[in-house]
């Protein structure tokens, strides 16, 4: 990885995108402090990741990332009540039933976690991930995802894209997510980030950064841009 200087802005949904193996479940490392940097710093707010004490830490930032089997056989609830151990326990169920509430959780109450399908897998991630953030009534702070949608059905992926962009234009929460969906990331993110070989090559709206050529250079594939029938957006179709 090098000369990578990316900023979040407060209310700003940022797609990571690019090939396989360009370096994006790195970059989330580096950038949730999971990977130290070898030159350079990451700050988070206005302190450097180093300064932040892991208490107040996991109370601004959580990860989901992009497989989460677990050990143990613990039910929904459990896993996502997870998500408050750096906070008093006492409103835990509270915020257990919202965030389920939000992630379309509910039906899954009282499944045990290791039986769900990939998909609802994806989702439970979620519900914990928000769960950290919860302060009042919602999330705050920062929310790094990576490839939250790769097991989510249509409407589940329209779901948890519509609920980031909600959440994150209320201007508490910022969000980093690594899509793979090219489709995705111009309807909802805000800029998009494509990384190739551990550099960002190209960033910007969905419109600077998904163009033909661009795609072509960096993924190797031949595409068609069109424009999505609903918005000004551009959305990718493969050359059969
Ligand atoms: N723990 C590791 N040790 C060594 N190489 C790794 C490790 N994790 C990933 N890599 C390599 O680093 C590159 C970037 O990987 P990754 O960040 O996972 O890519 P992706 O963009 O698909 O998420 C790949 O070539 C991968 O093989
Ligand atoms: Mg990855």
């Amino acid at each position: 990885m090098r000369d990578i200087s990316l900023t979040l802005e407060p209310g700003e949904l940022v797609a990571l995108i690019g090939p396989n193996g360009a370096g994006k479940s790195t970059l989330l490392r580096v950038l949730t402090g999971y990977l130290q940097p070898d030159n350079g710093v990451c700050l988070l707010g206005d302190k450097s990741l180093n300064e932040w004490s892991p208490q107040a830490l996991s109370r601004h930032r959580a990860v989901m990332r992009q497989q989460s089997q677990l050990g143990f056989d613990w039910p929904v609830e459990d896993v996502i009540a997870m998500g408050r151990a750096p906070w008093e326990q006492a409103d835990s169920q509270r915020v257990v039933k919202q965030v389920m509430d939000l992630t379309g959780c509910t039906p899954l109450a009282g499944r045990k976690y290791n039986a769900l399908s990939g998909g609802e897998q994806q989702r439970v991630q979620l519900a914990r991930a928000l769960a950290q953030l919860w302060v009042d009534g919602a999330p705050q702070g920062w929310l790094f995802l990576d490839e939250p949608t790769s097991a989510l059905d249509l409407y589940h992926q329209q779901h948890l894209l519509r609920l980031l962009k909600q959440l994150t234009s209320a201007g508490r929460l910022h969000v980093c997510a690594v899509l793979h969906d090219l489709n995705l990331a111009a309807l909802w993110a805000d800029k998009l980030l494509l990384l190739h070989q551990g550099e960002i090559v190209a960033q910007g709206s969905a419109q600077q950064v998904l163009q033909v050529d661009t795609l072509k250079r960096w993924y190797g594939a031949e595409v068609h841009i069109g424009q999505h029938p609903g918005s000004q957006t551009p959305q990718v179709f493969l050359a059969p």
